[in-house]
Protein backbone atom coordinates (compact mmCIF):
# COMPACT_ATOMS: atom_id res chain seq x y z
CA UNK A 1 0.00 0.00 0.00
CA UNK A 2 1.18 3.86 -1.07
CA UNK A 3 0.14 7.11 0.20
CA UNK A 4 1.74 10.51 -0.72
CA UNK A 5 3.17 12.61 2.08
CA UNK A 6 6.12 14.49 -0.56
CA UNK A 7 6.02 14.90 -4.05
CA UNK A 8 9.07 12.75 -4.02
CA UNK A 9 6.90 9.42 -3.36
CA UNK A 10 7.15 9.46 -7.28
CA UNK A 11 9.75 8.80 -9.17
CA UNK A 12 10.14 10.86 -12.02
CA UNK A 13 8.53 8.07 -14.39
CA UNK A 14 5.74 7.64 -11.75
CA UNK A 15 5.11 10.96 -12.00
CA UNK A 16 5.02 11.05 -15.75
CA UNK A 17 2.10 8.18 -15.81
CA UNK A 18 0.10 10.25 -13.28
CA UNK A 19 -0.03 13.62 -15.16
CA UNK A 20 -0.61 11.57 -18.83
CA UNK A 21 -3.53 9.68 -16.89
CA UNK A 22 -4.42 12.48 -16.11
CA UNK A 23 -4.31 14.29 -19.46
CA UNK A 24 -6.69 11.30 -21.14
CA UNK A 25 -9.05 11.51 -17.85
CA UNK A 26 -9.43 15.22 -19.42
CA UNK A 27 -9.86 14.42 -22.93
CA UNK A 28 -12.19 11.47 -22.15
CA UNK A 29 -13.75 11.92 -18.85
CA UNK A 30 -16.88 9.53 -19.63
CA UNK A 31 -14.23 6.66 -19.24
CA UNK A 32 -13.30 7.21 -15.98
CA UNK A 33 -16.92 8.11 -14.59
CA UNK A 34 -17.10 4.71 -12.97
CA UNK A 35 -13.88 3.62 -11.87
CA UNK A 36 -14.48 3.80 -8.54
CA UNK A 37 -17.58 2.57 -7.79
CA UNK A 38 -18.34 1.36 -4.10
CA UNK A 39 -15.13 3.69 -3.15
CA UNK A 40 -15.13 6.04 -0.70
CA UNK A 41 -12.75 8.87 0.26
CA UNK A 42 -12.53 10.56 3.33
CA UNK A 43 -11.58 14.12 3.97
CA UNK A 44 -10.02 15.07 7.49
CA UNK A 45 -9.25 18.06 7.34
CA UNK A 46 -8.05 20.04 10.79
CA UNK A 47 -7.49 23.34 9.19
CA UNK A 48 -9.56 25.71 6.21
CA UNK A 49 -9.06 24.78 2.72
CA UNK A 50 -11.57 25.51 -0.03
CA UNK A 51 -9.79 23.79 -3.44
CA UNK A 52 -7.70 20.56 -1.96
CA UNK A 53 -10.39 19.51 -0.10
CA UNK A 54 -13.10 20.40 -2.49
CA UNK A 55 -11.01 19.02 -5.68
CA UNK A 56 -10.53 15.54 -3.95
CA UNK A 57 -13.68 15.75 -3.50
CA UNK A 58 -14.76 16.06 -6.61
CA UNK A 59 -12.12 14.39 -7.95
CA UNK A 60 -13.85 11.05 -5.87
CA UNK A 61 -17.50 11.53 -7.25
CA UNK A 62 -15.97 11.73 -11.19
CA UNK A 63 -14.79 8.37 -10.36
CA UNK A 64 -17.87 7.21 -9.45
CA UNK A 65 -17.28 6.85 -5.37
CA UNK A 66 -18.11 8.84 -2.55
CA UNK A 67 -17.04 10.95 -0.13
CA UNK A 68 -17.45 11.84 3.72
CA UNK A 69 -15.49 13.69 6.35
CA UNK A 70 -14.92 16.67 8.08
CA UNK A 71 -13.81 20.43 7.23
CA UNK A 72 -12.19 21.52 11.05
CA UNK A 73 -10.64 20.25 13.65
CA UNK A 74 -13.72 21.76 15.72
CA UNK A 75 -16.32 18.90 14.44
CA UNK A 76 -14.52 16.30 14.66
CA UNK A 77 -13.23 14.63 18.09
CA UNK A 78 -9.86 16.23 17.89
CA UNK A 79 -11.50 18.85 19.55
CA UNK A 80 -12.38 16.53 22.73
CA UNK A 81 -8.40 15.51 22.42
CA UNK A 82 -8.40 12.39 20.22
CA UNK A 83 -5.34 11.75 18.56
CA UNK A 84 -4.58 11.39 14.71
CA UNK A 85 -3.45 8.20 15.39
CA UNK A 86 -6.61 7.10 16.53
CA UNK A 87 -8.54 8.74 14.17
CA UNK A 88 -6.94 7.56 11.33
CA UNK A 89 -7.89 3.87 12.97
CA UNK A 90 -11.79 4.76 12.85
CA UNK A 91 -11.22 6.45 9.05
CA UNK A 92 -9.57 2.71 7.84
CA UNK A 93 -12.93 1.32 9.00
CA UNK A 94 -15.14 3.72 6.89
CA UNK A 95 -13.04 4.57 3.78
CA UNK A 96 -10.81 3.38 1.50
CA UNK A 97 -8.76 6.26 1.16
CA UNK A 98 -8.14 9.14 2.77
CA UNK A 99 -7.10 12.89 2.27
CA UNK A 100 -5.85 15.24 5.30
CA UNK A 101 -4.65 18.43 6.21
CA UNK A 102 -2.90 19.48 9.29
CA UNK A 103 -1.66 22.41 10.66
CA UNK A 104 1.10 20.45 12.04
CA UNK A 105 3.88 19.52 10.25
CA UNK A 106 4.21 15.67 10.15
CA UNK A 107 0.97 14.70 11.17
CA UNK A 108 -0.40 13.01 7.94
CA UNK A 109 2.99 10.62 8.32
CA UNK A 110 1.85 9.48 11.75
CA UNK A 111 -1.62 9.05 10.20
CA UNK A 112 0.28 6.96 7.84
CA UNK A 113 2.01 5.01 10.38
CA UNK A 114 -1.26 3.43 11.61
CA UNK A 115 -3.60 3.42 8.52
CA UNK A 116 -4.67 0.40 6.74
CA UNK A 117 -5.85 3.11 3.74
CA UNK A 118 -3.54 5.09 1.88
CA UNK A 119 -3.12 8.48 3.23
CA UNK A 120 -2.89 11.61 0.98
CA UNK A 121 -1.04 14.28 2.05
CA UNK A 122 -3.41 17.48 1.83
CA UNK A 123 -1.49 20.57 3.08
CA UNK A 124 1.14 19.71 6.63
CA UNK A 125 1.74 22.81 8.55
CA UNK A 126 4.82 25.17 6.60
CA UNK A 127 6.03 21.96 5.33
CA UNK A 128 4.89 20.01 2.12
CA UNK A 129 1.77 20.29 -0.24
CA UNK A 130 2.39 17.86 -2.87
CA UNK A 131 -1.32 17.05 -4.10
CA UNK A 132 -0.46 21.27 -5.40
CA UNK A 133 2.56 20.38 -6.36
CA UNK A 134 0.91 17.85 -8.90
CA UNK A 135 -1.76 20.51 -9.89
CA UNK A 136 1.55 22.60 -10.56
CA UNK A 137 3.30 19.78 -12.56
CA UNK A 138 0.05 19.05 -14.45
CA UNK A 139 -0.72 23.02 -15.33
CA UNK A 140 2.94 23.87 -16.13
CA UNK A 141 3.62 20.73 -18.44
CA UNK A 142 0.48 21.10 -20.14
CA UNK A 143 0.43 24.37 -21.03
CA UNK A 144 3.96 25.38 -21.52
CA UNK A 145 5.05 21.49 -22.57
CA UNK A 146 7.86 20.50 -20.35
CA UNK A 147 8.77 20.40 -17.33
CA UNK A 148 12.74 21.09 -18.27
CA UNK A 149 14.92 23.96 -18.94
CA UNK A 150 12.73 26.55 -17.58
CA UNK A 151 13.86 29.95 -15.30
CA UNK A 152 11.21 29.80 -12.39
CA UNK A 153 10.42 32.91 -10.01
CA UNK A 154 9.21 32.10 -6.91
CA UNK A 155 7.41 35.26 -5.71
CA UNK A 156 6.03 35.97 -2.06
CA UNK A 157 6.03 33.63 1.43
CA UNK A 158 8.90 31.09 0.95
CA UNK A 159 9.67 30.99 4.06
CA UNK A 160 6.21 29.61 5.29
CA UNK A 161 4.47 28.90 2.14
CA UNK A 162 4.16 24.99 1.81
CA UNK A 163 3.16 24.83 -2.01
CA UNK A 164 6.52 26.38 -2.54
CA UNK A 165 8.56 23.92 -0.94
CA UNK A 166 6.85 20.93 -2.76
CA UNK A 167 7.33 22.89 -6.26
CA UNK A 168 11.35 22.90 -5.43
CA UNK A 169 11.55 19.27 -3.89
CA UNK A 170 9.80 17.99 -7.24
CA UNK A 171 11.46 20.37 -10.29
CA UNK A 172 15.19 19.71 -9.36
CA UNK A 173 14.61 16.36 -10.47
CA UNK A 174 14.60 18.17 -13.88
CA UNK A 175 17.27 19.38 -15.95
CA UNK A 176 17.94 22.94 -17.02
CA UNK A 177 15.85 24.23 -13.81
CA UNK A 178 16.64 27.67 -12.59
CA UNK A 179 14.80 29.93 -9.61
CA UNK A 180 14.85 33.27 -9.11
CA UNK A 181 13.72 33.54 -5.19
CA UNK A 182 11.75 36.94 -4.99
CA UNK A 183 11.04 37.87 -1.18
CA UNK A 184 11.86 39.83 1.41
CA UNK A 185 14.72 39.46 4.01
CA UNK A 186 12.20 38.38 6.60
CA UNK A 187 10.35 35.76 4.49
CA UNK A 188 13.13 34.07 2.42
CA UNK A 189 13.18 30.46 2.00
CA UNK A 190 13.89 28.13 4.83
CA UNK A 191 18.04 27.18 5.25
CA UNK A 192 17.41 23.57 4.77
CA UNK A 193 15.57 23.84 1.44
CA UNK A 194 18.58 26.32 0.25
CA UNK A 195 20.63 24.69 0.89
CA UNK A 196 19.74 20.78 1.18
CA UNK A 197 18.01 20.67 -2.26
CA UNK A 198 19.02 23.51 -4.32
CA UNK A 199 22.74 23.84 -3.38
CA UNK A 200 22.84 19.93 -3.05
CA UNK A 201 21.65 19.72 -6.35
CA UNK A 202 23.64 22.28 -8.09
CA UNK A 203 20.78 23.56 -9.18
CA UNK A 204 21.07 27.47 -10.21
CA UNK A 205 19.55 30.36 -8.37
CA UNK A 206 19.39 33.84 -7.09
CA UNK A 207 17.48 35.45 -4.61
CA UNK A 208 15.90 39.07 -5.16
CA UNK A 209 13.57 41.41 -3.28
CA UNK A 210 12.24 43.24 -6.08
CA UNK A 211 9.72 41.51 -8.41
CA UNK A 212 10.79 43.98 -10.97
CA UNK A 213 14.01 42.80 -11.59
CA UNK A 214 13.03 39.13 -11.81
CA UNK A 215 10.35 39.66 -14.25
CA UNK A 216 11.78 40.23 -17.94
CA UNK A 217 13.99 36.88 -17.82
CA UNK A 218 11.54 34.56 -16.15
CA UNK A 219 9.52 31.24 -18.03
CA UNK A 220 6.81 31.41 -14.65
CA UNK A 221 6.07 33.31 -12.04
CA UNK A 222 4.60 31.64 -9.13
CA UNK A 223 2.82 33.76 -6.72
CA UNK A 224 2.00 33.16 -3.01
CA UNK A 225 0.37 34.78 -0.56
CA UNK A 226 1.57 35.89 3.05
CA UNK A 227 0.72 32.73 5.13
CA UNK A 228 -1.17 35.17 7.81
CA UNK A 229 -2.01 31.66 9.80
CA UNK A 230 1.74 31.01 10.63
CA UNK A 231 2.54 34.28 11.84
CA UNK A 232 3.70 34.39 15.49
CA UNK A 233 2.15 38.45 15.62
CA UNK A 234 -0.62 40.01 13.49
CA UNK A 235 2.15 43.29 13.64
CA UNK A 236 4.56 41.32 11.17
CA UNK A 237 1.65 39.84 8.87
CA UNK A 238 0.39 43.59 8.23
CA UNK A 239 3.47 44.91 7.88
CA UNK A 240 4.50 42.03 5.00
CA UNK A 241 1.68 41.24 3.59
CA UNK A 242 1.39 43.94 0.89
CA UNK A 243 4.75 43.70 -0.23
CA UNK A 244 4.29 42.00 -3.78
CA UNK A 245 1.26 43.53 -5.78
CA UNK A 246 1.36 41.84 -9.46
CA UNK A 247 -0.66 44.28 -11.81
CA UNK A 248 -1.01 44.86 -15.15
CA UNK A 249 1.93 47.78 -15.07
CA UNK A 250 4.40 44.97 -13.50
CA UNK A 251 3.00 42.49 -16.06
CA UNK A 252 4.21 44.50 -19.01
CA UNK A 253 8.02 43.79 -17.61
CA UNK A 254 7.54 40.17 -18.60
CA UNK A 255 8.11 37.87 -21.30
CA UNK A 256 4.77 37.37 -23.58
CA UNK A 257 5.01 33.97 -23.09
CA UNK A 258 5.64 33.63 -19.11
CA UNK A 259 2.80 31.97 -17.40
CA UNK A 260 1.50 33.15 -14.22
CA UNK A 261 0.52 30.73 -11.38
CA UNK A 262 -0.61 30.88 -7.57
CA UNK A 263 -1.65 27.71 -5.69
CA UNK A 264 -4.68 30.17 -4.18
CA UNK A 265 -6.12 31.48 -2.28
CA UNK A 266 -4.86 34.95 -3.40
CA UNK A 267 -5.57 37.94 -1.24
CA UNK A 268 -3.88 41.17 -2.44
CA UNK A 269 -1.05 39.83 -4.54
CA UNK A 270 -2.59 39.70 -7.57
CA UNK A 271 -4.52 42.35 -8.75
CA UNK A 272 -7.79 41.24 -10.28
CA UNK A 273 -7.05 43.36 -13.25
CA UNK A 274 -4.51 40.53 -14.26
CA UNK A 275 -7.01 37.94 -14.32
CA UNK A 276 -7.73 38.86 -17.85
CA UNK A 277 -4.39 38.83 -18.99
CA UNK A 278 -3.94 35.52 -21.35
CA UNK A 279 -0.22 34.89 -19.37
CA UNK A 280 -2.57 34.48 -16.27
CA UNK A 281 -3.85 30.69 -15.54
CA UNK A 282 -3.97 30.60 -11.81
CA UNK A 283 -8.36 29.55 -12.31
CA UNK A 284 -6.88 26.78 -15.08
CA UNK A 285 -4.62 25.44 -12.72
CA UNK A 286 -7.98 25.09 -10.47
CA UNK A 287 -9.24 22.61 -12.95
CA UNK A 288 -6.10 20.78 -13.86
CA UNK A 289 -6.25 20.02 -9.54
CA UNK A 290 -9.47 18.14 -10.55
CA UNK A 291 -7.71 15.73 -13.35
CA UNK A 292 -4.37 15.41 -11.40
CA UNK A 293 -6.09 13.99 -7.62
CA UNK A 294 -8.42 11.62 -10.27
CA UNK A 295 -5.03 10.10 -11.58
CA UNK A 296 -3.76 10.23 -7.90
CA UNK A 297 -6.46 8.26 -6.36
CA UNK A 298 -6.67 5.60 -9.03
CA UNK A 299 -2.91 4.82 -8.57
CA UNK A 300 -2.91 4.53 -4.98
CA UNK A 301 -5.82 2.30 -4.91
CA UNK A 302 -4.24 0.20 -7.87
CA UNK A 303 -7.67 0.96 -10.51
CA UNK A 304 -6.73 0.27 -14.00
CA UNK A 305 -8.92 1.40 -16.58
CA UNK A 306 -8.71 -0.11 -20.03
CA UNK A 307 -8.00 1.94 -22.51
N1 LIG B 1 -4.20 25.72 -2.82
C1 LIG B 1 -4.77 25.36 -1.66
O1 LIG B 1 -4.22 24.56 -0.89
O2 LIG B 1 -5.99 25.96 -1.43
P1 LIG B 1 -6.91 25.64 -0.18
O3 LIG B 1 -6.17 26.10 1.06
O4 LIG B 1 -8.19 26.40 -0.42
O5 LIG B 1 -7.13 24.15 -0.12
Amino acid sequence: MRHLMSPLDFSVEELDRILDLANDIERHPDKYAHACAGKKLATLFYEPSTRTRLSHEAAMLNLGGSVLGFSSADSSSAAKGESVSDTIRMVSCYADICAMRHPKEGAPMVACKHSSIPVINAGDGGHQHPTQTLTDLLTIRSLKGRLDHLKIGLCGDLKFGRTVHSLIHALVRYEGIEFVLISPEELRLPDYIREDVLEKNNVPYKEVVRLEEALPSLDLLYMTRVQKERFFNEEDYVRMKDFYILDAKKMQLAPQDMLVLHPLPRVNEISVEVDKDPRAVYFKQVQYGVYVRMALILTLLEINVES
